[in-house]
């Protein structure tokens, strides 16, 4: 179950869009790189008529980074039967528009593009007879054996299978899960046999190690079992050979390694990304294509981890006005924004994104909705009133919005329906700080931890609803429950200020409390986890493990489990308790 959980989670929410769109970059690079190879003479071949496809590719790509993707598909669609790198280039984007409308029918178009493309590549992988299939079932078939356009053929068709893999994680049925996971291992396998054959194949052996390498050893058994394994500083340094090879090819280990720094390792790490290196990484981008959609979009999310949100927000908007062909784009900003204004608390204008949100984009409407409510319930109810909105109806709205992705339920979704719950009665019950405690799900104050003066801000509304909680005459069956949650964010703001003797002390009030929380039972195995983390703060590292130790292995069915065994793997790997092979710990400054 979790292991399912962790998957969908990876793909839905933040590969799915980012990943597709590197395939498409990637392949455009690839076919650079083969242009570049025929016209050294290196790839004899009839089928491709070299001088268009340096046009029309290097056209492609170019467009592509200006923001004018539908030009790009055009340039790439009438040549799709006969080249490879055309099919590919035409099915990617069909494949990211799917991945980011979540329509069906755009689904069905990037699925049978896919099917064309396979066969395409197909054209011009080598044929192998039965004999020889079977000898390579066995033994690994050598990719000495190849000729280098049919190893570009190999490439192009694992490509293909990832990507058919990735939509069908997205289809509605179980099998399609196992048929994807065969599918990435089918891709893997080919990509292994062509090791020595670099460029292309680094870029797809790293992002494999360095996406392993982040699941909890529980999942990674299963992987394992489907012939996976992840070795993180193998990956993170195939990538960076990838992204130092020279401009061209470099540019996907680049947007890849930039995805780790600033989401993977905020949201299922421990917030360590390397910032230095991520702006390092774009700054010849940022100079190239100024106005690139993907460009200013990143620039923007670096300045967030920095804590300059006033210069995020400018960036977002300017991504935004960037273009308006891929409204999906505007729809990240939006989710940035929310969050970029959430963290100065001003609510007013997280609002306005989160409403934009629950409008226009349909990925998933429950955590919009509840996002939006979250962030009403911050406000007065005056101003709410004002807005024309109503909370508790909003709330009661959550439930019926779930969406459920291969008959199993997002986590994300699942917790926000669960907190929501409490407004179905007639009576409704108040959440306290939602939007806080989303802010804290998402590991936003690590984020805003970097600004002292907001964090005191964010403290001091923790320590009025502290008092509201204290005063109420007839405590709610949610009481305790809502203590601890005020508590554990307390603690949170308290140890990002560096005041970690009463960040301990409220980290120890949940934990003592155990036994009275009736419905927030994720609570406990989050604290003792930051209770952790902040004994490691302190240089205790025994303590440290043995408390985050405690919370992996004694806690089980609560909220968002999958998101703290990511954190605990991630954090536990800092503290050199596995392998020693992992880098030294870099603690936030
Ligand atoms: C490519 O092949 C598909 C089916 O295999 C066909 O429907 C389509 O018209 C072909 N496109 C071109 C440009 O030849
Ligand atoms: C935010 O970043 C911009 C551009 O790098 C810089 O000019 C500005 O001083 C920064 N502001 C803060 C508060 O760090
Ligand atoms: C809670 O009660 C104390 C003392 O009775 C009072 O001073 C304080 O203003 C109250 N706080 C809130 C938020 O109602």
């Amino acid at each position: 179950d979790i292991s399912m959980n962790h998957i969908y989670f990876f793909f839905v929410f933040f590969l799915n869009f980012l990943y597709s769109l590197f395939f498409l970059i990637k392949k455009i690079i690839i076919t650079y790189f083969v242009v570049w190879n025929v016209r050294k003479g290196l790839i004899h071949s009839d089928n491709i008529d070299l001088e268009t496809v340096l046009k029309e590719c290097s056209g492609a790509l170019d467009l592509f980074l200006n923001n004018r993707f539908m030009d790009a598909l055009a340039l790439l669609k009438p040549r799709r039967n006969q080249s490879m790198y055309h099919a590919m280039g035409y099915s990617s984007i069909l494949v990211m528009q799917a991945g980011m409308t979540f329509e069906p029918k755009d689904m069905d178009a990037a699925m049978s593009s896919l099917g064309e493309s396979l066969q395409t590549c197909q054209k011009f992988r080598k044929k192998v007879g039965i004999i020889e299939s079977l000898s390579n079932f066995f033994y690994r078939q050598q990719a000495e054996r190849l000729t280098e356009e049919e190893m570009h053929a190999e490439l192009c068709y694992a490509e293909v299978l990832l990507q058919k893999a990735a939509l069908t994680f997205l289809d509605e049925s179980i099998i399609g899960f196992i048929k994807g996971g065969m599918r990435i291992r089918n891709s893997y396998q080919i990509y292994n046999t062509l090791t020595h054959f670099r460029g292309g194949v680094s870029m797809g052996i790293g992002s494999f190690n360095l996406m392993l390498s982040l699941l909890p050893s529980r999942v990674l058994r299963l992987m394992e079992f489907l012939g996976f394994s992840g070795d993180r500083e193998m990956g993170l340094s195939e990538l960076r050979s990838g992204a130092a090879s020279n401009s061209l090819r470099s540019i996907l280990s680049t947007l890849t390694l930039l995805m780790f720094h600033l989401y993977i390792s905020v949201i299922l790490g421990i917030g360590d990304g390397d910032l230095k290196e991520a702006e390092a990484l774009l700054a010849p981008y940022k100079n190239k294509f100024p106005n690139g959609a993907l460009i200013l979009f990143y620039t923007a999310r670096i300045a967030v981890l920095k804590g300059n949100f006033t210069f995020a927000q400018e960036k977002y908007l300017a991504c935004i006005a960037s273009q308006e062909e891929w409204r999906q784009i505007h729809h990240l900003c939006y989710w940035e924004l929310m969050w970029a204004y959430s963290f100065e608390q001003n609510w007013r204008e997280a609002y306005h994104y989160a409403n934009l949100l629950s409008k226009e984009s349909k990925w998933s409407q429950a955590v919009y909705v509840f996002q939006k409510a979250a962030i009403l319930s911050m406000l007065p109810e005056e101003e709410v009133t004002e807005l024309g909105e109503n909370v508790v109806q909003l709330f009661r709205q959550v439930e019926g919005l779930r969406l459920k992705i291969a008959g199993k339920s997002i986590p994300t979704e699942k917790f926000a329906a669960k907190k929501a719950q409490r407004y179905v009665s007639s009576v409704p019950g108040k959440l306290v700080v939602p939007a806080l405690e989303m802010m804290y799900v998402w590991n936003g104050f690590t984020v805003v931890g970097k600004r002292p003066e907001l964090t005191e801000n964010i403290l001091s509304t923790l320590e009025k609803t502290e008092d509201q909680l204290r005063n109420e005459t007839h405590p709610s069956e949610y009481h305790q429950d809502d203590e601890c949650l005020v508590q554990l964010l307390k603690g949170l703001c308290l140890r990002e200020l560096g005041r970690l003797v009463q960040a301990e002390i409220c980290f120890n009030r949940v934990i003592s409390s155990e036994n009275n929380i009736r419905h927030d039972t994720y609570l406990v195995p989050f604290t003792m986890y930051e209770l952790g983390l902040l004994h490691k703060q302190k240089g205790d590292i025994t303590k440290a493990i043995s408390v985050i130790e405690d919370a992996k292995m004694n806690y089980k069915d609560y909220s968002m489990e999958s998101r703290l065994h990511f954190r605990i793997h991630a954090a536990l790997n800092t503290m050199g308790s596995f392998a020693a092979k992992l880098p030294p710990s870099r603690t936030p400054a």
